[in-house]
């Protein structure tokens, strides 16, 4: 798998074979060949790109998605703000569509990931965007985790991105370190008021709730100002720490 970038956009292209025909014109691969990492290649029309390799951004725009991802906005927020050394243990819930396991494991390339899904659905696709990301260290278990809680223990990091969260706080409380983290992630302050009230039940320090706003700028035509569409709004992180 390889991307080709131009000056514009990014393409990332898993199997480099046939035509690509894209808004800059045709790429042949069977005349050029994919190339190795910084050639240059030119479709029909002289446009040119440089040949990379794909980065986890790039890989996760060739991802299937089921339910609503965390963003890399949010979820860089999570390792901003814990700090979680790449060795971690983490647990995580609903995998959904992996994206957040999928970010942490690519940090914490020497812990573990173990998430969990419901959903079979879901939780097949989860496996298919593992296998794309090429990543070892994620486990994804099929289980609704309000039924049949979490197996590990001992554990450095909860995140939490699924529906009646909060009813799960105080066991997630239970099997954290001292000094672990829990994140719960929601799209809705109702559920933000939920989850807080109950570590407020809970030994937990350092306990916070943000919202990570990001405004893309556009400049053309030698005028500047912010784009007047983006994603405006995606969710609130709570973030607790076990006493
Ligand atoms: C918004 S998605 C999570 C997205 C994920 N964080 C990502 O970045 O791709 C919420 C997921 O939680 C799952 N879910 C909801 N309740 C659950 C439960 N009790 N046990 C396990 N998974 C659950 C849903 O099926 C859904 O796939």
């Amino acid at each position: 798998m390889k991307s080709l970038l131009s000056k514009k956009r990014v393409y990332t292209v898993k199997n480099p074979e046939g035509k690509l025909k894209i808004s800059e014109g045709e790429i042949d691969f069977e005349k050029t060949g994919i190339g190795k990492n910084g050639d240059k290649i030119k479709t029909h029309k002289g446009k040119e790109f440089t040949v990379v390799e794909p980065n986890l951004i790039d890989l996760m725009g060739k991802m299937k998605r089921g339910a609503q991802v965390i963003t890399p906005k949010d979820a860089s927020l999570i390792l901003a703000y814990t700090g979680i050394p790449s060795d971690s243990l983490i647990v995580d819930a609903g995998s959904g569509s992996g994206f957040l396991s999928i970010f942490l494991a690519n940090y914490c390339k020497e812990g573990k990931i173990v998430t969990y899904e419901r959903n079979e659905e879901f939780h097949k696709k989860v496996i298919e965007n593992i296998k794309l990301s090429c990543l070892k260290n994620i486990e994804a278990k099929k289980r609704d985790v309000l039924k049949k809680f979490f197996d590990e223990k001992d554990v450095d990091m909860v995140t939490l991105d699924m529906k009646g969260a909060e009813k799960i706080v105080s066991k997630c409380h239970g099997i954290l370190k001292s000094g672990g983290w829990l994140v719960v992630y929601s799209p809705h302050i109702e559920q933000v008021e939920k989850v807080r009230s109950e570590i407020e039940k809970n030994d937990f320090t350092q306990v916070r709730t943000v919202e990570s706003i990001v405004r893309e700028w556009k400049s053309d035509y030698g005028f500047t100002r912010p784009k007047n569409k983006g994603l405006v709004h995606t969710g609130w992180l709570t973030f607790a720490r076990k006493f």
